[in-house]
């Protein structure tokens, strides 16, 4: 089946690589000529484990391709999936639906082969109603279906998501656009992943609920590891005693510095504002924003408080290890380490910091922090070493090293990534989450 794919951002290019992998023909479109380009050569614009490798390979074998021209490339296409960009707008929270919008019009205006217009972007209920309004008004004479398909890949794990998913969700309000689905994903359903047909507004919900559903989950540990800090109780305890429950499960019970991410901070806020929109408020969600923004800047006294407090911090020097919002990404938005990296800042610490792939996005965002080589270079003359994101690189450091670099052998992990017992054994006042 021939395949296109508006958007060669994160989701419009891992799905379009994985799509192509299935042996369909694939064109991923993006109006930038400068990321196209780099695409063409075997240039990823972002860092994600296996996919130059997927993009490179299905490139050779003549399935995927790169265009900046929609008209051209959506000529026979039978699916055309629309995978832009729907930041929060500013100002009000809202998803910004200008680039889906527009993209349908462009569809539109050049459809001339029977499609289904599929909406992969995250999108506020009714946005597949005005896509569908869009593409009547442009005149366009060909059979078409809009039907909404949400993701849900992580990144850093996304080529795995999108070929081992737990569920395939479709929202559609016609035969012919289930049938299409049914085609694009036939190798899954070979696969035996359970696809479930909703209709299409149902199916836009899903991708917030499942999102909000999870920060939930996530801001619940996150309180209990406060609440385990005061009564001296171990929140890894707690969170395998509620996560062998199977009506709980074992799942995103990490407790750490608070989500972030490209997802669950935009996709929350924006669920706020449908739920302001139709009158139907949704509290829980209002507290977990609430309680992830201030978790953040909590996170930055912790460490400040492990520097001797607020009036110890003038001339102090902290080591971040690890910047990005997890692992296995360069991704910067809404990393809690921004966050902590300001409160330190504004305390008089100086702040040495090393990621393994985020530096070069996260120097721009943090220019008072100064990146460093490896973490045993940034924690070099540091009065404290703060983990804040896990990557594997952190989980052996060798410290009798860092200790033999150190002004002072003082840990504050804020991923629970090393033992405490080990820690203190090793020599280090260490400080956790959740873990008294
Ligand atoms: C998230 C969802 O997990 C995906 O299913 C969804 O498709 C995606 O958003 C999206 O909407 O596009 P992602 O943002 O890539 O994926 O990252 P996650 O692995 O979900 O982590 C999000 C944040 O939660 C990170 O800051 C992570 O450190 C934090 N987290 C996660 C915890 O603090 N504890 C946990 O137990 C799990």
């Amino acid at each position: 089946m021939k395949i296109a794919m508006v958007g060669a951002g994160y989701v419009g290019l891992v799905s379009g690589a994985c799509l192509a992998d299935f042996g369909h023909e694939v064109v991923c479109i993006d109006k930038d000529p400068a990321r196209i380009s780099r695409l063409q050569n075997g240039i990823m614009p972002i860092y994600e484990p296996g996919l130059a490798e997927l993009v490179s390979g299905n490139m050779r074998a003549g399935r995927l391709a790169f265009s900046t021209d929609l008209a051209e490339s959506i000529k026979g296409a039978q699916a055309i999936f629309i995978a832009v960009g729907t930041p929060s707008r500013r100002g009000d929270g809202h998803a910004d639906l200008s680039f889906v919008y527009a993209v349908a019009k462009e569809i539109g205006a050049n459809l001339r082969d029977p499609a289904v217009i599929v909406t992969k972007s995250t999108v506020p209920v009714g946005t597949g109603d005005e896509v569908e309004r869009i593409l009547r008004d442009s005149g366009t004479k060909a059979q078409f279906a809009v039907v909404s398909n949400p993701e849900f890949l992580r990144e850093g794990a996304a080529i795995g998501d999108f070929k081992r998913p737990d569920r395939i969700v479709i929202g559609a309000e016609d035969e012919f656009g289930r049938q299409i689905m049914k085609e694009v994903y036939r190798p899954l359903f070979l696969n035996k992943a359970p696809i479930l047909f909703t209709s299409r507004r149902s199916a836009e919900l899903i991708k917030y609920a499942a999102n909000a559903f999870l920060a939930t989950k996530i801001t619940f540990i996150n309180e209990m590891a406060d609440l385990c800090e005061k009564v001296g109780g171990n929140v890894q305890d707690v969170a395998r005693g509620i996560g062998l429950d199977n009506r709980i499960g074992p799942k995103f019970l990490h407790a750490g510095p608070g989500y972030g991410g490209s997802c669950f901070p935009k996709d929350t806020l924006a669920l706020l504002k449908t739920a302001e929109d139709y009158d139907s408020p949704v509290r829980i969600v209002e507290a977990v924003v609430k309680v992830n923004d201030s978790r953040k800047r909590a996170m930055g006294r912790k460490v400040i408080e492990a520097l001797g407090g607020p009036d110890a911090t003038r001339g102090k020097r902290v080591a971040l290890l690890g910047l990005t919002f997890k692992p296995n990404t360069d991704d910067m938005r809404d990393a809690p380490s921004l966050v902590i990296a300001q409160a330190l800042i504004d305390a008089g610490v100086e702040v040495m910091a090393y990621d393994p792939e985020g530096m070069e996005l996260a120097q721009p965002l943090m220019p008072g922090v100064t990146m460093c080589a490896s973490p045993y270079a940034a924690a070099d003359g540091a009065d404290a070493i703060a983990l804040v994101t896990e990557w594997d690189a952190f989980r052996a450091l060798d410290l009798e090293r860092i200790k033999a670099v150190v002004k002072a052998p003082v840990m504050v992990d804020l991923r629970n990534v090393y033992d405490p017992a080990e820690m203190r054994a090793a020599g280090f006042a260490y400080m956790s989450i959740g873990r008294a």
